[in-house]
């Protein structure tokens, strides 16, 4: 395991225990109203996402929710939008916002390009031996339901999966631990719009 993974699983591990003596408590109520009154502005009631710029957070895994946040809080991962609407928030809201929009259910939309969508599943299944791009499946997933720690991309909209995609291969997304760097550059600009399509439209 790589030592940011450890200092982040360790921070994930400290905020459930260390509530903030003093502090306002993180109540569940408290995390709703954070929620609605903050979050799904621009992620959509529940997290299901009503505009296509901002990841549907529904549904999401929810370490990998948790360490997004940590990465924004400490601006490894740069987002002049997400910044500030995390700045007043401690580790423990942090940690029970993550659950609250991973317990909720990720609706896709099904796919209107069916050839897109049957070369974006090829890739997704077998990648691109020629080129050398991976099997996206191999981390996440057969069902692209990801792991605690590898985002599930299964009904995240596809405008939103390519502008990552983007930014993996111009490095602007710093905290990918070059995983995601090595696969993304290798793709073509059509690889990358296929693949979205298939997986936006997923549940
Ligand atoms: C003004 C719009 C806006 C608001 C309000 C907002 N977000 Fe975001 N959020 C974004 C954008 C834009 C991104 C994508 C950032 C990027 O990569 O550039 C994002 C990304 C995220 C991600 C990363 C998801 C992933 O798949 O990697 C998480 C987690 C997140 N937001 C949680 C929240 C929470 C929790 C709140 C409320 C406290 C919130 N956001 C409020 C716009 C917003
Ligand atoms: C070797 C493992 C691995 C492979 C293979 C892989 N990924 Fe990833 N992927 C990751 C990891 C790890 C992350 C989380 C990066 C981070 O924390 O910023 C990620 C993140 C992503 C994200 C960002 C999701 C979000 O919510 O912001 C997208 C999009 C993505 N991968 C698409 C793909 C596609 C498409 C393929 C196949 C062409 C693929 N990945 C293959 C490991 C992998």
């Amino acid at each position: 395991m790589r030592p940011q993974t450890i200092a982040c699983l360790l921070l994930y591990g400290l905020s459930l225990v260390s509530a903030n003596p003093g502090a306002t408590a993180a109540t569940p109520d408290r995390i709703a109203s954070i929620a609605s009154e903050r979050c799904e502005a621009c992620h959509g009631v529940g997290g299901q996402g009503n505009n296509s710029m901002f990841p549907k957070l529904s549904g999401q895994n929810e370490a990998y929710l948790v360490q997004q946040m940590f990465n924004f809080k400490s601006r490894a991962r740069r987002s002049s939008v997400m910044e500030p609407q995390l700045a007043d928030l401690s580790g423990e809201d942090i940690v029970l916002l993550a659950r609250h929009f991973s317990n909720r259910a990720l609706r896709g939309t099904p796919a209107s390009d069916p050839q897109l969508a049957t070369m974006g599943r090829k890739i997704y299944a077998e990648g691109n031996p020629a080129s050398g791009v991976a099997a996206c499946h191999v981390c996440h997933g057969p069902a692209a339901h990801g792991g605690q720690m590898l985002p599930r991309l299964a009904g995240q909209h596809a405008e939103y999966l390519e502008l990552q995609l983007r930014r993996f291969i111009e490095r602007s997304r710093t905290t990918d631990q070059t995983l995601m760097h090595s696969v993304a550059m290798r793709m073509t600009d059509e690889e990358i719009r296929a693949v979205s399509h298939y997986l936006s439209g997923l549940n």
